[in-house]
Protein backbone atom coordinates (compact mmCIF):
# COMPACT_ATOMS: atom_id res chain seq x y z
CA UNK A 1 0.00 0.00 0.00
CA UNK A 2 2.94 2.56 0.78
CA UNK A 3 6.33 2.10 -1.24
CA UNK A 4 8.77 3.79 1.46
CA UNK A 5 9.05 2.32 4.67
CA UNK A 6 9.30 5.56 6.54
CA UNK A 7 5.09 6.27 5.30
CA UNK A 8 3.98 3.18 6.43
CA UNK A 9 0.65 4.38 8.15
CA UNK A 10 2.63 7.74 9.34
CA UNK A 11 0.50 9.80 11.32
CA UNK A 12 -0.91 12.80 9.19
CA UNK A 13 1.25 16.11 10.34
CA UNK A 14 -1.99 18.05 10.92
CA UNK A 15 -3.92 15.13 12.64
CA UNK A 16 -0.75 14.96 15.65
CA UNK A 17 -0.39 18.63 15.70
CA UNK A 18 -3.55 18.91 16.83
CA UNK A 19 -3.45 16.36 19.40
CA UNK A 20 0.03 17.82 20.29
CA UNK A 21 -1.38 21.52 21.30
CA UNK A 22 -3.57 18.96 23.61
CA UNK A 23 -0.99 16.95 25.06
CA UNK A 24 2.51 18.21 24.51
CA UNK A 25 3.88 15.10 23.58
CA UNK A 26 7.52 13.77 24.88
CA UNK A 27 8.16 10.37 23.24
CA UNK A 28 7.50 8.28 20.31
CA UNK A 29 7.84 5.09 21.56
CA UNK A 30 7.71 3.42 17.73
CA UNK A 31 9.59 5.36 15.43
CA UNK A 32 12.34 5.99 13.47
CA UNK A 33 15.04 8.86 12.66
CA UNK A 34 12.56 9.89 9.54
CA UNK A 35 9.36 9.76 11.10
CA UNK A 36 9.69 10.17 14.76
CA UNK A 37 7.01 12.75 15.39
CA UNK A 38 8.89 13.75 18.91
CA UNK A 39 12.72 14.65 19.61
CA UNK A 40 12.80 11.52 21.87
CA UNK A 41 12.03 8.61 20.18
CA UNK A 42 12.65 4.40 20.58
CA UNK A 43 13.26 2.55 16.94
CA UNK A 44 12.79 -0.56 16.61
CA UNK A 45 16.49 -1.36 16.69
CA UNK A 46 15.53 0.26 20.61
CA UNK A 47 12.72 -1.87 21.17
CA UNK A 48 9.99 0.62 22.39
CA UNK A 49 8.19 -2.18 24.31
CA UNK A 50 11.46 -2.85 26.23
CA UNK A 51 11.77 0.29 27.40
CA UNK A 52 10.22 2.36 30.65
CA UNK A 53 7.85 5.45 29.25
CA UNK A 54 7.36 6.55 32.75
CA UNK A 55 6.54 10.06 33.31
CA UNK A 56 6.26 10.96 29.52
CA UNK A 57 3.44 12.57 27.50
CA UNK A 58 3.79 9.25 24.90
CA UNK A 59 2.24 9.45 21.07
CA UNK A 60 2.12 5.83 20.21
CA UNK A 61 0.72 5.49 16.57
CA UNK A 62 2.29 1.56 16.70
CA UNK A 63 3.08 -1.01 13.83
CA UNK A 64 -0.22 -2.55 12.75
CA UNK A 65 0.97 -6.20 11.81
CA UNK A 66 -0.18 -9.00 14.55
CA UNK A 67 1.95 -6.91 16.84
CA UNK A 68 0.20 -4.37 17.52
CA UNK A 69 -1.59 -6.30 20.74
CA UNK A 70 1.85 -6.13 22.78
CA UNK A 71 1.57 -2.20 21.49
CA UNK A 72 -1.82 -1.94 22.95
CA UNK A 73 -0.93 -4.14 26.69
CA UNK A 74 2.06 -1.88 26.69
CA UNK A 75 0.30 1.16 26.39
CA UNK A 76 -2.37 0.16 28.75
CA UNK A 77 0.45 -0.77 31.35
CA UNK A 78 2.80 2.01 31.04
CA UNK A 79 -0.48 4.47 31.29
CA UNK A 80 -1.31 2.85 34.46
CA UNK A 81 2.28 4.75 35.89
CA UNK A 82 1.88 8.26 37.52
CA UNK A 83 2.81 11.53 35.72
CA UNK A 84 2.51 9.25 32.58
CA UNK A 85 -0.05 9.51 29.89
CA UNK A 86 -0.16 7.18 26.81
CA UNK A 87 -1.94 8.89 23.72
CA UNK A 88 -2.93 5.80 21.20
CA UNK A 89 -3.61 6.66 17.38
CA UNK A 90 -5.02 2.86 16.27
CA UNK A 91 -7.64 1.10 14.14
CA UNK A 92 -10.91 1.46 15.69
CA UNK A 93 -11.00 -3.04 15.70
CA UNK A 94 -13.51 -3.16 18.46
CA UNK A 95 -14.12 -6.98 18.36
CA UNK A 96 -11.19 -7.82 18.82
CA UNK A 97 -9.80 -9.17 22.56
CA UNK A 98 -7.02 -7.08 23.19
CA UNK A 99 -9.63 -3.86 22.12
CA UNK A 100 -11.91 -5.46 24.89
CA UNK A 101 -8.96 -6.48 27.38
CA UNK A 102 -7.03 -2.93 27.16
CA UNK A 103 -8.69 0.15 25.28
CA UNK A 104 -12.09 -0.61 27.11
CA UNK A 105 -9.87 0.36 29.86
CA UNK A 106 -8.71 3.66 28.78
CA UNK A 107 -9.25 7.02 30.36
CA UNK A 108 -11.27 8.09 27.05
CA UNK A 109 -11.45 7.04 23.53
CA UNK A 110 -12.01 9.17 20.79
CA UNK A 111 -13.77 7.45 17.55
CA UNK A 112 -12.79 9.49 14.18
CA UNK A 113 -15.38 10.24 12.04
CA UNK A 114 -14.11 9.86 8.67
CA UNK A 115 -10.93 8.11 7.77
CA UNK A 116 -7.51 9.14 7.78
CA UNK A 117 -5.07 9.72 5.04
CA UNK A 118 -1.92 7.94 6.50
CA UNK A 119 1.68 9.17 5.26
CA UNK A 120 1.68 11.04 1.77
CA UNK A 121 -1.48 8.49 0.76
CA UNK A 122 -4.03 10.83 -1.36
CA UNK A 123 -6.42 7.64 -0.31
CA UNK A 124 -8.26 7.60 3.12
CA UNK A 125 -7.65 3.96 4.99
CA UNK A 126 -9.19 1.50 4.60
CA UNK A 127 -10.38 0.84 8.24
CA UNK A 128 -11.60 3.12 10.86
CA UNK A 129 -9.12 5.24 13.34
CA UNK A 130 -9.82 5.92 17.08
CA UNK A 131 -7.75 7.52 19.28
CA UNK A 132 -7.62 5.46 22.80
CA UNK A 133 -5.96 7.82 26.12
CA UNK A 134 -4.32 5.84 29.04
CA UNK A 135 -3.31 8.22 31.82
CA UNK A 136 -1.93 7.63 35.23
CA UNK A 137 -3.09 10.27 36.95
CA UNK A 138 -6.94 10.21 35.65
CA UNK A 139 -7.76 6.11 36.24
CA UNK A 140 -11.72 5.11 35.55
CA UNK A 141 -14.14 2.20 35.81
CA UNK A 142 -15.05 2.94 31.77
CA UNK A 143 -13.86 5.30 29.51
CA UNK A 144 -15.12 8.46 28.27
CA UNK A 145 -16.22 8.19 24.87
CA UNK A 146 -16.54 11.27 22.15
CA UNK A 147 -16.38 11.26 18.50
CA UNK A 148 -13.13 13.48 16.69
CA UNK A 149 -12.67 14.79 13.59
CA UNK A 150 -10.53 13.78 11.20
CA UNK A 151 -8.59 17.05 11.33
CA UNK A 152 -7.88 15.81 15.21
CA UNK A 153 -10.72 18.30 17.05
CA UNK A 154 -12.99 16.99 19.87
CA UNK A 155 -16.47 16.89 18.79
CA UNK A 156 -19.38 17.65 21.19
CA UNK A 157 -21.82 15.13 21.51
C1 LIG B 1 2.89 3.25 12.14
S1 LIG B 1 4.59 3.71 12.12
C2 LIG B 1 4.50 5.22 13.05
C3 LIG B 1 5.59 6.17 12.69
C4 LIG B 1 5.54 7.53 13.39
N1 LIG B 1 5.81 7.38 14.80
C5 LIG B 1 4.21 8.20 13.18
O1 LIG B 1 3.43 8.36 14.12
O2 LIG B 1 3.94 8.59 12.03
C6 LIG B 1 5.29 2.55 13.28
C7 LIG B 1 6.79 2.66 13.46
O3 LIG B 1 7.20 1.76 14.49
C8 LIG B 1 8.50 1.30 14.17
N2 LIG B 1 8.74 0.07 14.96
C9 LIG B 1 8.48 -1.21 14.62
N3 LIG B 1 8.82 -2.04 15.64
C10 LIG B 1 9.34 -1.25 16.62
C11 LIG B 1 9.89 -1.51 17.91
N4 LIG B 1 9.97 -2.76 18.40
N5 LIG B 1 10.30 -0.45 18.66
C12 LIG B 1 10.22 0.81 18.19
N6 LIG B 1 9.72 1.12 16.96
C13 LIG B 1 9.28 0.09 16.19
C14 LIG B 1 8.45 1.10 12.68
O4 LIG B 1 9.74 1.10 12.14
C15 LIG B 1 7.63 2.33 12.24
O5 LIG B 1 8.51 3.41 11.99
Amino acid sequence: MFSSKSNEWSTPQAFYERLNEVHSFTLDPCADSENTKCKKFYSMEDNGLAQSWQSESVFMNPPYGRQIKDWIQKAHQEGQKPGTRVVCLVPARTDTKYWHDYCMKAESIHFIKGRLKFGDSKNAAPFPSAVVVFDGDRQTNSPHVTAMTNGGSVCLL
